[in-house]
């Protein structure tokens, strides 16, 4: 059985990696089926890709499979292989000068995977790239993804099983690939409700502090970890998460620069997401939102196949969760919804 991986919560406290049952299993099934196209993962900021790719990579590696994990924009990898060579590379593209780094580890992730395929027959291998496009740029995000599925189309030599996983929260991007048939694209949700109270448990066991009730922290946060971490850090002023969220996003230039009918536009979607992908018009305003890593498009459909883990519920009006778009936290929408009260009234 593979080892639960330790994640940095906050500065001093680390906790164990808590649930995510399903997307495990979905792990294990790939690990068997390996994947015939890129599996491309998108989701809310924080809600923990880059925590689910490292648990994957070793349940992967548990079944035989030589790991590449790579995160170009952080500077970091992982390398399950016992091919020397690969991890020194990997350690010389770090060590390069920033932007240098980043494009040298996304084209290492796919070169490195080539070298491995064309060394022996039968190998098992797993490419899992975190936040690529970012790193390449939208331009070559779509190249980026042929070459990824030329490593399972073409691959130099033969294979037992490949697969290949990339995660992005880039809302932009996610349309110019979805313009070909060259990967699928897969959501992921913030955490369960039992997922999430199984990290709240975890946290107390650490810190042993107390903390607002779980009823209240799932109100706030939706189940995302990063945000729970947010206000752990911020000794639970859910005020000062707010603002920091506002003031980071620009929030109050962003309102500023929308008319009286976007903003009724806006107070609608505040109720209700769907109201943005109802009438055409709208869609401009929403394409805004999902720039701004404010809300997430593209979740229509709550088959248990389509997610990455559990799906969440078809809507949520609670946490702001529309069949069709979702605020991506509680947090994001209040965080609009003080913005919008501060300059239109209130
Ligand atoms: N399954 C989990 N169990 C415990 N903690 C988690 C889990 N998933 C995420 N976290 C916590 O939440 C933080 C954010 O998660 P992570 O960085 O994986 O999110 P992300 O979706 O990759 O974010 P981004 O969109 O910014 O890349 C982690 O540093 C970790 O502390
Ligand atoms: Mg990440």
């Amino acid at each position: 059985m593979w080892r639960r991986i330790r994640l940095p919560f906050a500065s001093g406290v680390e906790v164990e990696f808590s649930d995510r049952r399903r997307a495990l299993e979905q792990f294990e099934e790939l690990a068997v089926r390996g994947t015939r196209l890129p599996i491309v993962m998108f989701g809310p900021e924080g809600c923990g890709k880059s925590s689910l790719l490292k648990q994957g990579a070793e349940i992967l590696r548990d079944q035989g499979f030589d790991v590449i994990y790579i995160d170009p924009l952080h500077r970091d990898f992982m390398a399950y292989t016992d091919v020397g060579d690969i991890v020194r590379r990997l350690v010389e593209a770090t060590g390069e000068a920033v932007g240098v780094a980043q494009l040298k580890l996304a084209t290492l992730a796919i070169d490195l995977a080539r070298e491995l395929l064309g060394r022996w027959r039968k190998r098992r291998i797993a490419v899992l790239v975190d936040e690529v496009f970012q790193a390449v740029g939208v331009d070559l995000a779509e190249v980026y993804v042929k070459g990824l599925l030329n490593l399972i189309e073409h691959p130099p030599g033969g294979y037992e099983n490949i697969v290949v996983v990339v995660a992005t929260s880039e809302g932009l991007t996610r349309s110019r690939i979805g313009r070909h048939s060259w990967s699928i694209q897969r959501p992921i949700w913030n955490m369960s409700r039992e997922g999430f109270e199984e990290l709240y448990e975890e946290l107390y066991r650490v810190t042993g502090e107390g903390k607002p009730s779980l009823d209240r922290l799932w109100a706030l946060t939706g189940g995302n970890p990063r945000m729970l971490s947010q206000l752990y850090q911020a000794s639970w002023d859910e005020e000062e998460v707010i603002t920091h969220l506002a003031r980071g996003r620009r929030l109050g230039d962003f309102i500023s620069s929308l008319n009286d009918m976007e903003v009724r536009w806006l107070e609608e979607a505040l109720e209700d997401p769907d109201t943005l992908v109802k009438a055409r018009e709208r869609r401009q305003l929403k394409e805004k939102l999902v720039e701004l890593n404010l809300i997430v498009d593209g979740i229509e459909g709550r088959e248990d196949w389509y997610w990455v883990d559990t799906p969440p519920p078809s809507r949520d009006p609670e946490l702001g969760i529309g069949y069709y778009v979702a605020w991506q936290t509680p947090i994001h929408r209040e965080a609009v919804r003080r913005t919008l009260l501060g300059q239109h009234g209130g």
